[in-house]
């Protein structure tokens, strides 16, 4: 078995048909971003598009703009930038609100027409905002539901004909495992049950086939792969042929068929709108925007195929550069099983992950002894991930992260 070097890595960057994308961004010297997952980095274009909303737009146009810079179009008109990166067609997706009230405005809404069937199936390593927020809503129904959490591979044998309704985040936040969504979006269809797929690890990452997978019903984050900035907005997703009986509860006025009429009595807009609430945030729509333009021109299947590559080249590493170490490696590694990051646990892994930082690799930690790396495909190069784990075999090899300072918590991980 041939050894991986730092000139192999050098050369896949130079072999890389996405290399020029890395230029999309504004990336500061001196460091490794392993945390596009988290949060994704700015886009070149961003600042002057933003400054362009807020100077002349809102500056100089006010009021007018709504019309005149086609403001109110914002989040369908980002909905359609989306739409090919999962798979979707134009007029499926919105963008406005979090990810935690995207969905409480679908599960809700699936809830109230969900007739006598009472079991709610999640799963046990979901993001928490989405079973907090699938617990209020049992709550506010009266308690008649049943919340299911079995762990993942339990999911599927849970789903039955007593369930209303399943909420699945497509590819976990903490070990990049990923369902296989066709097979369960057929499972669900074929019991008549609803099932909203929680796609923030996904989109942007996994090229996604929503159209051709049956999907009706999926929300997910703007500000992780998809580089829409800090708190960006969120999407929802309706499948065309479901949208007609799809009947908002979150009866908002930017979801009505006419909120200019200013009539008395609420009517739900025919198409993708009835998945708003109020008025869209204009400036961070702007921004994100930007960060759904950086995958202009960018084949999905190019960005599978780097993203698969570089998680293959980190977990190969971790085998040859630190094996006695204490890591092991949570994430599946069967192509098919798996997002677009690693994680390795260890026992002292905040603040093995410290240290990284502090030398400029950032990647970032959850309870517990996770170390998440994300491995963006349009600004990771293969030669950032010898370097990441060439520093950690260092501190491993000289304990230069053990010591009070990098032990010490701080607040946001
Ligand atoms: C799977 C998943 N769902 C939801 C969220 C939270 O979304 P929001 O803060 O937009 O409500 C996150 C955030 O990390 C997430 O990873």
């Amino acid at each position: 078995l041939s050894l991986i070097d730092r000139p192999h890595c050098e050369q896949r960057d130079t072999d890389d048909p996405l290399r020029l994308c890395r230029d999309r961004f504004s990336l500061p010297n001196g460091i490794v971003y392993l945390d596009g997952n988290s949060l994704g980095p700015l886009p070149k274009t961003a600042p002057g598009a933003v400054r362009q909303t807020v100077e002349a737009e809102w500056g100089e146009g006010l009021i007018s703009s709504w019309n005149d810079a086609r403001w109110v179009d914002l989040p369908a008109r980002a909905g359609d930038l989306l739409a090919p990166l999962i798979g979707a067609h134009p007029g499926e997706v919105v963008f406005g609100d979090s990810t935690s009230v995207s969905l409480f405005k679908l599960a809700a809404a699936l809830l109230a027409s969900s007739g006598k069937r009472t079991k709610i199936v999640s799963e046990t390593g979901n993001f928490p905002t989405d079973t907090y927020i699938l617990e209020g809503l049992v709550r506010l129904l009266g308690d008649r539901h049943d919340l299911i959490r079995p762990p993942m591979d339990e999911v599927e044998a849970a789903i039955d004909d007593e369930t209303a309704l399943v909420v699945l985040t497509h590819v976990n936040y903490r070990s990049g495992a990923m369902y296989p969504m066709a097979k369960i979006t057929a499972l669900c269809r074929s019991k008549g049950i609803p099932l909203i797929w929680d796609l923030c690890h996904s989109a942007g990452a996994v090229p996604l086939d929503l159209a051709g997978d049956g999907v009706e019903y999926a929300i997910g984050c703007g500000y992780k792969y998809l580089n829409g900035g800090p708190g960006a907005p969120a999407f929802t997703y309706i499948r065309a042929s479901s949208q007609a009986a799809f009947d908002p509860v979150l009866t908002g006025w930017f979801s009505h068929a006419r909120p200019f009429a200013f009539e008395p009595d609420y009517d739900p807009h025919p198409s993708i709108a009835k998945a708003l609430v109020g008025t869209p945030p204009v400036i961070a729509l702007a921004g994100l925007i930007e960060g759904l333009k950086t995958f202009e021109d960018v084949d999905t299947g190019a960005i599978r195929a780097k993203s698969l590559a570089l998680s293959d080249l980190f977990m190969a590493l971790v085998d040859q550069e630190l094996s006695g170490h204490g890591f092991e490696i949570v994430t599946p590694r069967g192509a098919d099983k798996r997002g677009s990051q690693v994680s390795l646990v260890h026992d002292e892994g905040y603040a093995i992950m410290q240290y990284l930082i502090a030398r400029g690799f950032i990647g970032d930690y959850r309870e517990p002894g996770l170390l998440r790396f994300g491995l963006t495909p349009l600004f990771v190069r293969f030669a950032d991930v010898w370097d990441c784990i060439a520093c950690l075999r260092n501190a491993m090899q000289t304990g230069a992260w053990d010591t009070p300072k990098y032990r010490a918590r701080k607040a946001v991980t």
